[in-house]
């Protein structure tokens, strides 16, 4: 059974007036490797501490800025929004469509409550925290290219005719602001779009960020501002020590107006110094060392890197399942041609490289879960290839081949072929990621003995199911496998309401 909302009653948890308090016993384990009666042993020893979790309960008005505006996802889920927000359906050759957000967790997907009477109860994903409500948000961004929103969304070919026709009135005025453009770092192919562009010395670039997000919050009269990255992927930057390896080093940099220094990571300076929020969703190196100390010692959430829509998502689903079932994939090669801007921008090598180094680490930590099926140091072959094909335009092709070692040496062969519009995978993925970035800058917690309430570590891993390389503190472990990073994102909600986490056990059927 489906319900719309609950409220929680629990001694662990307070409703007041803009807060919602609740307290939570974290349970955990804690492992020491030690010498005992002379032979070492791993001891593994239950942990429960005491959390607290405050959450602001004031809905704020949300502004998005987009870095790639004008390109296919931005001008999808711009206009996707308007769509959802204006109640507009369209005919196609099968039916009358209606907007919907399907495709994102918070928007579309479930959680489970709890049973009543023998029946499992289900409840939106979003009823756990008040959030902002999608429709309510106004867009914004930058792009290279000045071209309006609504001649984007003909270029990207990704709506249908009658949908584009009905939302061209909202977005013929929505006209990018100028971007910081540096070909060094994108393909050349790139170029004969580039005629929207901020001029000036780094520094100088920085400041004009700055002031557009002011100016982009004082004329809409918005409360929060979260910044994402849905420009061209770019090539990795050099990290170099004396460059960008600290706060001090990148700043001089920048004052040197060194060229080593990405237009992405100059948005994200900017934001950082603005404590706006910064999300990457392309795979490349924005995040230098640097940058994240910078992002540490002001507080400022980031999060990244790289949307994990499509191909990647279901290998983060099947390797997972194929060895957490005891079978060993050996062999993962992942074909993909698309034909798009963002395929016509990887068929340059140093931005494929990047999108190659995002896509391969992403089985590492199934791989490294399980010692029956791998020798330390032993790793599946896999093979990542993006092709650019125009004529496919957004409609991306993804194939897929993965051969495992099954009982008593058989082999085993799984083949996929997947066909979807890129932009309608990342468009609601980056809606998550917004609205789950503000969600967060509105959590507190304090574990026991911890004097004062502190926010979730400024590099935002609850993000992580929504990104392929999720970013993480130095010296934490990095989780890829989708069921874990959707179970940590529930499980942090329903601590916040007083919910245990959900844990299956079902043992009052037992
Ligand atoms: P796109 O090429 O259609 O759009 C990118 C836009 O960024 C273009 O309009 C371009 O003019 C603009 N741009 C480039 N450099 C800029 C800069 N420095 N400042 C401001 N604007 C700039 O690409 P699309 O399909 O929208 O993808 C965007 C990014 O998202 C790509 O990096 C892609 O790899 C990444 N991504 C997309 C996924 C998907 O499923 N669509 C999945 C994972 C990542």
């Amino acid at each position: 059974m489906f319900i719309d909302n609950f409220k929680v009653e629990s001694p662990n948890v307070k409703y007041t007036e803009g807060e919602i308090h609740s307290v939570y016993n974290y349970e955990t384990t804690e492992l020491v490797h030690e010498n005992r009666n002379g032979t070492y042993q791993w001891i593994v020893q239950p942990k429960n501490v005491k959390y607290e979790f405050k959450t602001d309960t004031h809905v704020p008005k949300l502004g998005v800025l987009l870095v790639g505006w004008g390109g296919n996802n931005g001008c999808t889920l711009t206009g996707g929004v308007i769509a959802n927000r204006e109640g507009i359906s369209w005919a196609t050759k099968d039916k009358v469509q209606q907007a919907n957000y399907f495709g994102s967790l918070t928007q579309a997907s479930s959680i489970r409550v709890g049973s009543y009477k023998g029946e499992e109860i289900y409840a939106p994903f979003k009823s756990l925290l008040p959030m902002v409500n999608p429709d309510d948000i106004v867009f914004g961004g930058w792009d290279i290219s000045n071209m309006n929103l609504a001649d984007a969304m003909a270029r990207a070919r990704v709506f249908d005719i009658d949908l584009q026709k009905q939302l061209r009135p909202y977005m013929e005025s929505m006209i990018p602001l100028p971007g910081i453009y540096d070909p060094d770092f994108i393909a050349a192919n790139q170029s004969s779009r580039a005629n929207n562009v901020i001029k000036g010395t780094k520094k100088e670039q920085i400041q004009q960020v700055i002031q557009d997000i002011r100016e982009f919050k004082e004329k809409i009269k918005v409360d929060r501002v979260v910044v994402l990255w849905t420009a061209n992927t770019e090539r990795y930057t050099n990290v170099v020590v004396g460059l960008n390896d600290t706060v001090e080093n990148l700043m001089a940099a920048v004052d040197r107006n060194e060229a080593e220094i990405s237009p992405s990571t100059l948005y994200a300076i900017a934001c950082i110094l603005e404590n706006i929020p910064f999300i990457n969703g392309s795979p490349q190196n924005t995040f230098v060392p640097g940058l994240i100390e910078m992002a540490i010692q002001r507080n400022c959430l980031i999060g990244g890197d790289d949307f994990k829509s499509g191909q990647t998502k279901m290998k983060s689903v099947l390797v997972d399942f194929l060895v957490g079932a005891g079978i060993k994939p050996t062999s993962i090669v992942s074909y993909n041609h698309l034909g798009n801007n963002d395929g016509m921008n990887l068929s340059a090598p140093q931005t494929f490289r990047s999108k190659e180094i995002s896509k391969s680490n992403v089985v590492d930590d199934m791989v490294a879960s399980n010692g029956i099926l791998y020798e330390p140091g032993e790793h599946p072959d896999h093979v990542i290839v993006i092709k650019y094909v125009p004529y496919v335009g957004d409609s991306k092709r993804a194939m897929d081949e993965y051969t495992s070692e099954i009982f008593m040496g058989g082999k085993s062969t799984i083949v996929m072929h997947n066909t979807c519009e890129d932009s309608l995978l990342a468009a609601p993925i980056i809606l998550d990621l917004v609205l789950l970035a503000e969600l967060s800058t509105r959590i507190q917690l304090k574990a026991d003995g911890e004097g004062k309430f502190h926010s979730f570590h400024p590099v935002a891993t609850i993000l992580s199911y929504l990104t392929k390389a999720p970013l993480v503190p130095p010296g934490t472990p990095v989780v890829n496998a989708l069921s874990k990073q959707r179970a940590m994102l529930e499980n942090i909600m329903r601590a916040c309401v007083g919910l245990a986490p959900e844990n299956n056990m079902i043992l009052e059927y037992k």
